[in-house]
């Protein structure tokens, strides 16, 4: 093409690349340069603030049809949404289970998406990586080099990878041909009564139904109890079901509760069941020097659903399943249309990742989990998850000594639940008294702490899945709690 023919096509063509880059690039280091300064000082800001009406008002703007500058851009980001983030990366988060994020991580994401590339798979560096950070959460958790696995936006989705593969080697029919319908026994599966909710959407979803799923009794300290699940099982059989399936949690959402994970496996092994291990909280303690042994048993699932956005504090999302039997995994999720064919050589001759999940195109977001593990090294990872758990049990001995307060359930490994305690009040009125506390707390800035309700009483819940969290946080809260319960009960 000559040099005229081509500037004239320039000028007709449009991209989303900026004219001249310099500007770009002076505004791209001033993100980073706020972005750093934001993680330094987020001990200085309030866990979380609502936001104004004029801020919230500004998401309901109609959709931009002409273009602003992207300082512009940038300043609205700046101004409406970084002051008022969940909170989950402050040193004093503690709700629900999340965890708090990197920022090696963080840069990781940008780099993913500079990169761009669609881990749907291909023979390209990403997808190599991909398997590497899949290869190095078999061996944190001690599974064999050949299973396989599959990282997923979170341990909701790998538990779905677990369950829809135990679904489909159980059923006695080809379930991805001719349906549930076809299955000629009901199929059962088995889990405590503290599981997770994401498993009854996984019961829907698979069509197997929320009964399917048999809710089996656990013991004083939460776990299942394994005379109860073996006398389900029978029952199941007599009754004319197939039982399939049994779900061992590794860290319950409520307490951190760990089934017998080696029981588990063997009564799965006597009954042909197949074994999942939902380790969304704590399959990652099998790196944990101190505490890796309340995960002894884990290596003999036949799946584990583990969250590296939990524990190994990946930006979110990332989510990772293992599958032991990988022709299972494949077999249960790999299609092959015309226009996704394997070639000899070139960007599609390495296999497709996404036939061992419900995906197509996927993130890149192994780049996030790589960098942060080879800048820290797997063992920094294991301590922090020691650490937490220490941290659990201190919050457990001044929640102990303050006579306001009291432990709901001791705690096992970093999720403490606790009440505020009044003579006065007990039932819905001591809920009510702890929950405006949980709210102030969450209102003043000071902590984010969840509630629940554990073996009838409800609780304030706190979850120590935080690197940037200090005893003194923790004594802070104690104070807080017992100041915002006085002040709340004397009202
Ligand atoms: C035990 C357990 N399983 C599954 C999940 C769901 O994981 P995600 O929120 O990553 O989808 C959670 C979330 O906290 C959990 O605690």
């Amino acid at each position: 093409m000559d040099g005229f023919r081509k500037e004239a096509q320039a000028a007709a063509e449009e991209t989303l690349d900026p004219a001249t880059w310099t500007d770009v690039q002076a505004l791209s280091h001033r993100m980073v340069d706020d972005a750093v300064g934001y993680l330094r000082d987020v001990r200085d800001r309030p866990v979380w603030q609502d936001m104004p009406a004029d801020v919230k008002a500004s998401f309901e703007a109609p959709l931009p049809r002409s273009p602003a500058p992207l300082t512009e851009v940038y300043r609205e980001v700046a101004e409406k949404v970084m002051p008022y983030p969940m909170g989950n990366v402050h040193p004093r988060f503690w709700s629900w289970y999340m965890g708090s994020s990197n920022f090696t991580g963080a840069m990781g994401d940008f780099l993913a998406a500079i990169q761009g590339s669609n881990l749907g798979g291909g023979n390209h560096a990403a997808t190599f990586l991909d398997q590497q950070v899949v290869g190095w959460c078999k061996e944190m958790l001690g599974f064999p080099a050949s299973a396989s696995g599959t990282l997923v936006s979170g341990g909701s989705m790998a538990n779905i990878i677990g369950l829809t593969v135990a679904r489909n080697v159980k059923a006695g029919v080809d379930v991805r041909e001719h349906g549930v319908a076809a299955i000629e026994r009901p199929l059962r599966y088995y889990a405590s009564d503290q599981v997770h909710s994401c498993h009854r959407k996984a019961m829907e979803a698979l069509g197997l139904g929320n009964k399917a799923l048999r809710r089996i009794p656990t013991d004083a300290a939460l776990r299942i109890d394994l005379t109860a699940l073996k006398a389900a099982i029978r029952k199941d059989r007599a009754e004319g079901f197939q039982p399939a399936c049994v779900i061992g949690t590794a860290g319950t959402v409520n307490t951190g509760a760990i089934d017998d994970l080696r029981g588990l496996a063997g009564v799965a092994a006597e009954e042909n069941l197949w074994f999942h291990v939902d380790g969304c909280i704590g399959a990652l303690l099998a790196i944990a020097p101190d505490n890796a042994y309340r995960v002894a048993g884990i290596e003999l699932a036949d799946s584990v659903a583990l969250d590296p956005h939990k524990w190994l504090h990946a930006p979110f999302e990332a989510g990772c399943a293992l599958v032991r039997n990988a022709a299972a995994h494949r077999g249960t999720f790999a299609v092959t249309p015309e226009y996704l064919e394997m070639t000899q050589r070139g960007i599609a001759s390495a296999h497709w990742l996404h036939d061992f999940g419900l995906q197509t195109s996927r993130g890149f977001r192994a780049l996030k989990i790589w960098m942060a593990l080879k800048e820290h090294g797997v063992e920094k990872f294991g301590r922090l998850i020691d650490q937490n758990i220490a941290q659990g049990h201190y919050l457990g001995t001044l929640i102990k000594a303050e006579p306001r307060l009291e432990l709901v359930m001791p705690p096992n490994i970093n999720i403490v639940c606790y009440r505020y305690r009044s003579e006065a009040m007990d039932g819905e009125g001591l809920k009510a008294l702890n929950t405006e506390i949980m709210l102030r707390l969450q209102e003043e800035g000071i902590a984010a702490i969840s509630d629940t309700t554990v073996q009838g009483r409800h609780c304030l819940r706190v979850a120590i899945n935080n690197h940037r969290t200090r005893r003194e946080d923790l004594e802070l809260l104690v104070a807080e709690t017992v100041r915002l319960g006085n002040e709340i009960a004397a009202a």
